[in-house]
């Protein structure tokens, strides 16, 4: 199995992150000086895919000039002699093929991936929630995506949540099937208490076959009246194999304003120019005097 293509869906409204949403895409807010959606993106590509296609909605459109050229700023850029500059402006642009199409209707995830479906066609894909950030020693994506590969699987990338957490996630029956790995049997997306199969829930990153399409055309709405990929995912384990992989990495839900923080301090503490000067800071504001 050779995955090629990646899905990115980004059409929510962030409310959770308002007032700052209210005219900048939540995937556009930077953690540290890069936006959220710059991180998946170089996730993708360290995984060998080169084509990427982010589903928005109205009012998105500064994700899209974002990986454009910039002439202008260039032409500025290259007449002052910032070549670094020139280089962070310009090295957005060519870091992959990025596709943009619109969800015309807010009718929930599963409804998102399946407008993908005429750019995917026939090929397994990889899905990346626009709000879900990673830190790992190997790139996510690549670890769902060398387990496809030597499976032929979907594969489901999850980690176990706290109990009080669970409802806010799916939750996945599942038997292990090797170091890390398990068989999915069957899932269920916000499950109430006396649902929860397990504690493993998905965090936002999925290598997919090309048969979700088919089931997500004829699948009812389910929690909250909307398309979910996970009932998807559900009719699929019926049918094919599919994997979750309990991924190696901390999970960051970049949409709400705790995940957001803890996002930015983290990634900033691991930066070698600035990650010593911010560990003082820190020090300094929390020793007591
Ligand atoms: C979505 C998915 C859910 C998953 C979660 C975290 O939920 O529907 O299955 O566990 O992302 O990746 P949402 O956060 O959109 O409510």
């Amino acid at each position: 199995m050779k995955i090629k293509k990646a899905v990115i869906p980004a059409a929510g409204w962030g409310t959770r992150m308002l007032p700052a949403t209210k005219t900048i895409p939540k995937e556009m807010l930077p953690v540290v000086d890069k936006p959220i959606i710059q991180y998946n993106i170089e996730e993708i590509v360290a995984a060998g895919i080169e084509d990427i296609l982010i589903i928005t909605n109205r009012g998105k459109s500064a994700m899209e000039d974002y990986f454009d050229r910039s002439p202008e700023l260039e032409d500025a850029l290259i007449k002052t002699g910032k070549e670094r500059e020139l280089l962070l402006a310009r090295d957005v642009s060519r870091l992959a093929n990025v596709h943009f199409i619109r969800q015309q209707e807010a009718r929930g995830l599963g409804h998102a991936i399946w407008c993908a479906r005429r750019f995917v066609g026939d090929e397994p894909f990889a899905v990346l929630l626009g709000d879900d950030l990673m830190k790992s020693q190997t790139p996510v994506t690549a670890q769902l995506v060398k387990t496809a590969s030597e499976t032929g699987a979907s594969v489901v990338g999850v980690q176990r949540v706290a109990r009080e957490l669970i409802s806010k996630y799916c939750s996945l029956q599942v038997v292990p099937a090797a170091d890390r790995l398990y068989e999915v049997k069957q899932l269920v997306e916000k499950p109430t208490p006396d649902q929860v199969f397990s504690l493993f829930a998905i965090l936002g990153r999925y290598v997919l076959t090309p048969r979700i399409f088919a089931l997500l055309e004829t699948l009812p709405p389910g929690h909250g009246g909307e398309i979910q990929l996970t009932d998807a995912i559900n009719l699929l384990c019926k049918e094919e194999r599919v994997l979750a992989l309990d991924f190696e990495g901390r999970r960051y839900d970049t949409g709400c304003l705790t995940g957001y923080l803890e996002a930015n301090i983290d990634f900033a503490l691991a930066r070698p120019d600035i990650g010593p000067w911010l560990t003082d800071f820190l020090t300094q504001k929390t020793t007591k005097k």
